[in-house]
């Protein structure tokens, strides 16, 4: 029997994509997103426009993805309701978003530089693809102003042991992606860690140990 919820979050599970760009005077931002898609040698990025990272993909034209393993679920916590915009916008204000100039820093993460394009690396993660912006389309509704960035991926960087020996690929078996599923995270189909993001959004799971489950609430 199928209900009609009228859900209020569509976050099914993606993978956490970390961008890191660089700001107008040069420094490093560093942002996570799930809403991020790929084709052939392509990405779709969905990002709100009040982000910064917004403002320095359409401005610089590139970033780096850097992919974390659910070994990074704490750094990438770190990282949620934080903002490289000193005018923190009042909605995210109101989420419990603060400015964050050193994205870095705060996340106990380290920079890597890249080889073709300025935007950092994130050195911790295990996959991490240079990328140039090659078009932004303007994406979303009533409510939610967002913009889908595509870019292309110019050069991949693969921990040696994920890739299968003497291939071009990343062996499935040994790549598993954190995933932020309705702005929890898991790893290998678990939950990691209690999520501030899910705090921010308010959401009804927020228990630490993953006590609510479904079999819970039907008890
Ligand atoms: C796990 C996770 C996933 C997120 N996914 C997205 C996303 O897909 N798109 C987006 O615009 N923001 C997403 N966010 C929120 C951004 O990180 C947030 O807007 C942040 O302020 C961006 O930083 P910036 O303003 O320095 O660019 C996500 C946050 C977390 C913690």
């Amino acid at each position: 029997m199928h209900v009609v919820p009228r859900l209020k979050v569509l976050y099914f599970g993606t993978p956490v994509v970390l961008v890191g760009t660089r700001n107008e005077d040069g420094t490093a931002n560093l942002a996570p997103i799930s809403s991020a898609w790929w084709l052939g040698q392509y990405a779709m990025l969905g990002l709100g426009d009040v982000a910064r990272t917004t403002a320095n993909l359409l401005r610089e034209g590139e970033c780096v993805l850097s992919l974390p393993s659910p070994a990074l679920a704490d750094a990438v916590d770190r990282l949620a309701l934080t903002t490289g915009r000193p005018d923190v916008p009042e909605k995210k204000a109101r989420q419990g978003y603060r400015y964050e100039p050193e994205k870095f820093a705060a996340a106990h993460l380290t920079e890597q530089p890249a080889e073709l394009v300025r935007a950092p690396r994130v050195a911790e993660c295990p996959i991490q693809l240079e990328c140039r912006v090659v078009a932004a389309h303007p994406f979303g509704g009533p409510g939610m102003h967002a913009t889908a960035v595509q870019v292309e991926v110019l050069r991949t960087h693969v921990e040696e042991g994920l890739v299968i020996p003497g291939t071009h690929h990343v062996d499935p078996d040994g790549w598993d992606p954190l995933i932020m599923k309705f702005c929890e995270f898991y790893g290998g189909g678990h939950r990691l860690r209690p999520s501030r993001l899910a705090g921010g959004w308010e959401m009804p799971h927020q228990r630490p140990g993953g006590e609510r489950t479904t079999q819970n609430r039907r008890a």
